[in-house]
């Protein structure tokens, strides 16, 4: 399967999936790697995996819709299975959503539906929760809102600032978001009817 992953920053997600890809866990490739931004570090990353990288600034774009008719140009060069959102921050056009839909991906950090949006790990402890972790679903129309495939929990500890906490979520993040590409390059989960499908069963 043809796997192409949209960032905006570190990469680590991104990563994750790469090492996933050489070691054979997810049975495909990442054909390649779009930033909406020129510095972001993810694209040291795939560049020194060897896969093509293309930055594609919002900056140059009149508007949104327009921003989102070229990314998806740019995507659809690369004719993936599977395009997948790594901390690519961006809100996405309800036409871009729809163009890719059922071949979508995010990883939010959040146990959504709680904390949809950004600032997520300071308004957990804002809240006083005591765990906290990270999703991975299939994107809809509504920002972090479509049907959520995997999550992962970690514990909220008294003495945790949005740093650890982002920390032990990000751990999280690495474990999931592998796991799910490699369900859906196994052609094992599905999107139907804004509903996650794994082997056949709702998630
Ligand atoms: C992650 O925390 C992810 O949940 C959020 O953005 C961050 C991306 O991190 N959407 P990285 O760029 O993969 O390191």
């Amino acid at each position: 399967k043809s796997i192409v992953v949209l960032i905006s920053g570190s990469g680590s997600n991104l990563q994750a999936i790469i090492d996933a890809c050489s070691s054979g866990f997810i049975p495909g490739k990442v054909s390649a790697v779009i930033a909406n931004k020129a510095n972001a570090y993810g694209l040291v990353r795939a560049n020194e995996a060897g896969i093509s990288t293309q930055v594609l600034s919002h900056k140059n774009y009149a508007s949104r819709e327009k921003y989102d008719i070229a990314l998806m140009d740019a995507i659809d060069q690369h004719q993936p299975d599977l395009v997948v959102l790594a901390g690519f921050m961006r809100i996405l056009t309800p036409a871009f959503v729809q163009h890719f839909s059922g071949r979508l991906l995010n990883v939010h950090p959040s146990l959504l539906p709680k904390y949809q949006g950004l600032d997520t790990h300071q308004r957990a402890i804002d809240a006083g929760d005591t765990e906290h972790g990270c999703s991975v679903h299939f994107v809809n129309e509504q920002l972090d809102g479509g049907p959520v495939i995997l999550q992962a929990k970690v514990p909220l500890f008294n003495d945790d600032d949005a740093a650890s906490l982002a920390e032990r979520v990000h751990e999280q993040e690495h474990r999931i978001y592998p796991l799910v590409v490699r369900w859906f390059c196994q052609n094992r989960l599905q999107q139907q009817a804004d509903q996650a499908w794994l082997d056949g069963n709702v998630l």
